[in-house]
């Protein structure tokens, strides 16, 4: 009995010992998060049901003397182009204007992850249904967006549910994207609106995953060299010294730079938070498909940068890095969600790559707070409140934005890749 009793307690305090020395680890937060999305979505189906409308984020409106100090400008310099938001649409859910709206691929590819992340196949048929509405977005041509919004919705599909008819859905919007390309500039062309000659945008940097596909999927080069060119030509004149990234830089048809500006960042010479993790998240892609160490090395360089510049301690940024550090500044999720799946895939290629994946679930335990996770059922259906589209335009100032939502959802599955965990180990 005596030995008995001995031989008890040495076993007690052997898995004492051992539970001591292997901590488990608190993976509470990281499941609260796909709850939350999970519910979100399936919230926001079923409200929405067959409207065929694709949610993108919460009408707000704007106070004018805010604006003037976030900007540090006077309304004279900016009020042409604000957007003038009806009084009866605040704190409405706000709709992709129609299929061909830049952010139209966020929500069927939110519903690609949250099947993924969860295995369950409700998430799967609703995610086949908004990726197919978006098919006629396939013979679009009227602006470079087309990555964001064929990759993220019909890409996810080649992923998760191959068919025959994704991967021509996919080549035909490649061909269209490398339409606007032009040789002689180097670059693809952003937009068509505006009075600029040619502007190239930050933001493009992230249509070039489509176009690696599509030299993969169809074995021809071209899509990918002018991938390359492009990340070039941008890596050329969108970067300050310190690495920190101009918004817009427009083109003369010489291949010069006509101009260097903003558009939704504080000002012409600030760093857009935004624009930041497009281009950490775009030379990142750039060194997965190329293995051409220029773009690790630079992305390690905007990754520094923004580890260096941001100013708040649960790491979600203000909206403009250069933005004014009081209480009032809204924040932009978005960009923090972004930077940490950027960040995460960096983590398994740069030889420092324990400090990115450690900032990235710092990131990612913010956002699954309830500071920035949405309560079930509020949030007109969003996963993450608190970002920011475009402040100077006065258009969507701390409100969810459905890029935010695809973005963490991506984040929270590479989290779960590179920790070999999945849903169901979750309790
Ligand atoms: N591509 C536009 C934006 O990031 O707001």
């Amino acid at each position: 009995m005596k030995k008995n009793l001995i031989l008890c307690a040495s076993l007690a305090l052997l898995t004492f010992a051992a539970c001591k020395q292997t901590p488990k680890e608190d993976y509470g937060w990281l499941k609260k998060g796909i709850d939350a999305a999970s519910y979100q979505m399936k919230f926001t189906t079923e409200e929405i049901a067959d409207s065929g409308k694709l949610p993108r984020s919460i009408w707000t409106g704007y106070d004018m003397d805010f604006l003037c100090r976030q900007l540090d400008k006077d309304p004279a310099m900016f009020k042409d182009s604000l957007r003038i938001i009806p009084t009866q649409k605040i704190g409405q859910r706000r709709f992709c204007s129609s299929i061909h709206d830049w952010t139209s691929g966020f929500f069927p590819g939110s519903l690609w992850y949250t099947y993924e992340l969860t295995g369950d196949s409700y998430y799967k048929d609703q995610a086949i249904k908004y990726t197919n509405m978006l098919n006629p977005v396939k013979n679009y041509k009227g602006t470079h967006d087309l990555g964001f919004m064929m990759y993220c919705s019909y890409g996810n599909a080649e992923r998760l549910a191959p068919n025959d008819t994704v991967p021509p859905a996919l080549i035909q919007t490649a061909d269209n994207l490398i339409g606007r390309f032009n040789p002689t500039i180097g670059c693809i062309r952003s937009w068509d609106f505006g009075t600029w000659n040619f502007p190239v945008i930050i933001d493009n940097m992230m249509n070039l995953d489509l176009l690696f596909y599509a030299s993969r999927q169809t074995g021809d080069p071209k899509y990918k060299n002018i991938a390359i060119t492009h990340a070039n030509t941008t890596l050329k004149n969108h970067f300050r010294p310190d690495a920190s990234s101009y918004h817009l830089v427009s083109y003369n048809n010489d291949g010069t730079v006509e101009r260097k500006q903003t558009h939704q960042g504080k000002n012409d010479d600030s760093s857009w938070a935004r624009g930041q993790a497009w281009a950490i998240y775009g030379y990142t892609s750039c060194y997965r498909e190329t293995k051409d160490t220029t773009y690790l090395n630079f992305a390690e360089r905007v990754a520094d940068l923004i580890m260096t510049r941001v100013k708040t301690d649960d790491l979600i940024p203000l909206w403009d890095y250069d933005a004014p550090d009081s209480p009032e500044t809204p924040r932009d999720a978005s960009a923090a969600a972004i930077v940490a799946s950027a960040m995460l895939e960096m983590s398994t290629m740069a030889a420092d790559g324990q400090k990115y994946f450690d900032y990235a679930e710092k990131i990612l335990k913010s956002l699954s707070s309830d500071t920035y996770l949405a309560k079930d059922g509020e949030n007109q259906g969003f996963i993450l409140m608190h970002s920011t589209g475009s402040l100077p335009n006065g258009s969507e100032i701390d409100t969810p934005l459905n890029y935010a939502d695809y973005y963490y959802l991506e984040a929270l599955k590479r989290y779960m890749d590179l920790k070999g965990i999945s849903y169901k180990d979750l309790k």
